[in-house]
């Protein structure tokens, strides 16, 4: 089947009702007597028949899956699900620029961004455009991490104000607190909310004569965007008093150069992106300069050399080599099979603090879908909830819940071999948590253990027998352990593109558009019926609870 057909067709509409499905049903019966500790007692192979590498010289990347709730028949009958549903098609029209984003007429080629070979969308070949953008990146990075980029007062730069929302405010935000080792001498801060707080700390502490506003919008028309960059310029003119001036200290990314000219920003300050990156994989785009200013041209082509990767793993691997793949089978597999309706990512890597905040746009705004491609009501669960602090933080906060409660919440534990600073031999404190929370969820204690334990602390019985339950683990609570070297921008690159092909294969599993968010929709509607009201407007038609939450705004 060629790509073209492939997106065409009407894929798995009845995917919960094929034969694979059933006896994926059947084999989650079966583990209702299976646990992984016998698992790994009986099979000394596990860890190796359950891990994967992308290796070269200095990056390892490793993926060991084999402690999550599968044996060779439930695989088997995952990656024939995988293969039923066409992975390998639709994915091949993604890549080669097919608009698989039908709600919206879109192709999805976040890949072209980190790409080298050419990709036609609507017989234009984009590759030229994507560029021509790199260069004007470098061109005024450059200038601006020189000191040639001169503000108003003929000073240089020393910080930059990011102004965007969702994915154009997380991905930059997340990868330049990831990346603070490789950051220069240009500082980066990010405002994001129309609450005016944000705005008001983070201006606190600059200058106006040595600070830089990105406003960073692919539509232009957002909001809280455009309300921050008003107030941002109004704030740089109280100082610098001369609109000229705005030119020097203002610049914008977007896909719609009228909304730019319309806000007052020279489209000759505008870095321009297309239609076909979505907001939430746009961190690649133009939408990375402040990651580019931060950390300097080079170091961000490496994070798109590092996306670029896993394209090609993606694209090459056999489906059962996959680790995209087997990630998002493995993760329908806990959703649909095992009712598990979170999922944790936990980097243990402080500065991956807001890795979990950027990929819950990433699956939530993707797979968080009700309806197939078709139109109907989908026959199963689809996104889970996504959530996640960096180890060891979370350990002493909700940990708890993962270890001894009710919900099967299946999780990724991230972390680096080597630290960028290994103080006081802490590093290797991080890792022994990462390894230890891992066989702890897999093993678990049994009554008899803790029953043991209790003993030889020298325990009465009556106070064992009360007490045993309350320090029994379950285990068989499945993680996947991702190691990777070192937190390098091709490592970050990496990381950030295997999730992303992750969730377009539960999508296309789920048989939902993972390129649209028309559910953010409502929400923008009706705040802008209610704006008016809250300035002493007519109340609208709004049922009790929103009309007394007016009236108690109001003081009414
Ligand atoms: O409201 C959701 C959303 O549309 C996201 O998908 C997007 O990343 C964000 O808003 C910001 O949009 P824009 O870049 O157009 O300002």
């Amino acid at each position: 089947m060629t790509a073209s057909s492939a997106s065409r067709q009407k894929t798995t509409p009845k995917l919960t009702q094929s034969p694979t499905w059933k006896a994926l049903k059947d084999e989650r019966a079966a583990w209702k007597n299976i646990h992984l500790r016998d698992l790994f007692a009986h099979d000394k192979k596990r860890n190796a028949r359950y891990s994967l590498a992308l290796d070269d010289a200095d990056e390892t990347f490793l993926l060991d899956y084999s402690k999550n709730l599968i044996r060779p028949q439930t695989l088997k009958l995952l990656l024939k699900l995988a293969k039923e549903a066409k992975v390998e098609a639709l994915r091949d029209a993604m890549f080669s620029g097919e608009k698989i984003n039908h709600t919206e007429g879109r192709a999805v080629l976040h890949t072209a961004l980190r790409g080298k070979t050419p990709v036609q969308v609507d017989g234009y070949d984009v590759m030229p455009d994507i560029g021509a953008v790199l260069e004007r990146m470098r061109v005024f990075a450059d200038r601006v991490r020189t000191g040639k980029w001169k503000g108003y007062s003929g000073k240089p730069i020393s910080d930059v104000v990011n102004i965007g929302i969702g994915g154009s405010d997380l991905g930059p935000a997340m990868a330049c607190l990831a990346l603070k080792p490789y950051g220069g001498n240009i500082r980066a801060h990010f405002v994001s909310n129309v609450d005016p707080s944000q705005l008001v700390d983070t201006l606190e502490d600059l200058d106006p004569a040595t600070t830089l506003f990105i406003v960073a919008s692919k539509t232009f028309t957002t909001q809280e965007t455009l309300l921050n960059a008003q107030a941002a310029r109004a704030w740089f003119l109280d100082t610098a008093k001369d609109p000229q001036q705005v030119a020097k200290h203002f610049v914008a990314v977007s896909t719609n150069a009228e909304a730019v000219a319309a806000f007052g920003i020279d489209t000759a300050n505008m870095f321009g992106f297309w239609d076909w990156v979505g907001g939430r994989y746009s961190l690649w785009s133009a939408i990375g300069l402040p990651i580019a200013l931060y950390i300097g041209m080079d170091a961000f082509e490496e994070l798109l050399a590092g996306g670029h990767d896993l394209d090609t793993h993606f694209k090459e691997a056999p489906l059962d080599q996959n680790m995209p793949v087997l990630m998002a089978l493995i993760g329908l597999w806990y959703t649909n099979f095992w009712d598990a309706q979170a999922y944790a990512v936990l980097p243990y890597e402080q500065r991956l603090a807001r890795f979990p905040a950027y990929l819950q746009q990433l699956d939530m705004e993707s797979s968080g879908k009700g309806i197939t491609r078709d139109g109907k009501p989908v026959t199963c669960a689809t996104g889970p909830v996504l959530f996640g602090e960096p180890g060891t933080n979370g350990q002493h906060a909700f940990y708890q819940l993962i270890h001894q409660g009710t919900a099967l919440i299946p999780c990724d534990f991230i972390a680096g071999r080597e630290s960028h600073n290994d103080v006081n031999g802490q590093h290797a404190v991080l890792l022994s948590n990462f390894l230890a929370q891992t066989e702890a969820l897999m093993r678990g204690k049994t009554l008899l253990e803790v029953q043991k334990e209790l003993t030889a602390e020298g325990r009465k019985p009556a106070e064992i027998k009360a007490l045993a339950p309350h320090k029994v683990f379950p285990g068989n609570r499945p993680t996947n352990s991702l190691l990777y070297r070192r937190l390098t921008p091709r490592t970050l690159g990496r990381l950030i593109a295997l999730y992303e092909h992750k969730v377009f294969v539960q999508g296309v599993l789920w048989n939902v558009n993972s390129y649209d968010q028309w559910g953010v929709e409502l929400g923008k509607q009706l705040a802008k019926v209610i704006l008016p009201e809250l300035h002493g407007g007519k109340p609208g038609n709004h049922d009790s609870s929103t009309l007394g939450l007016i009236q108690r705004i109001l003081g009414d």
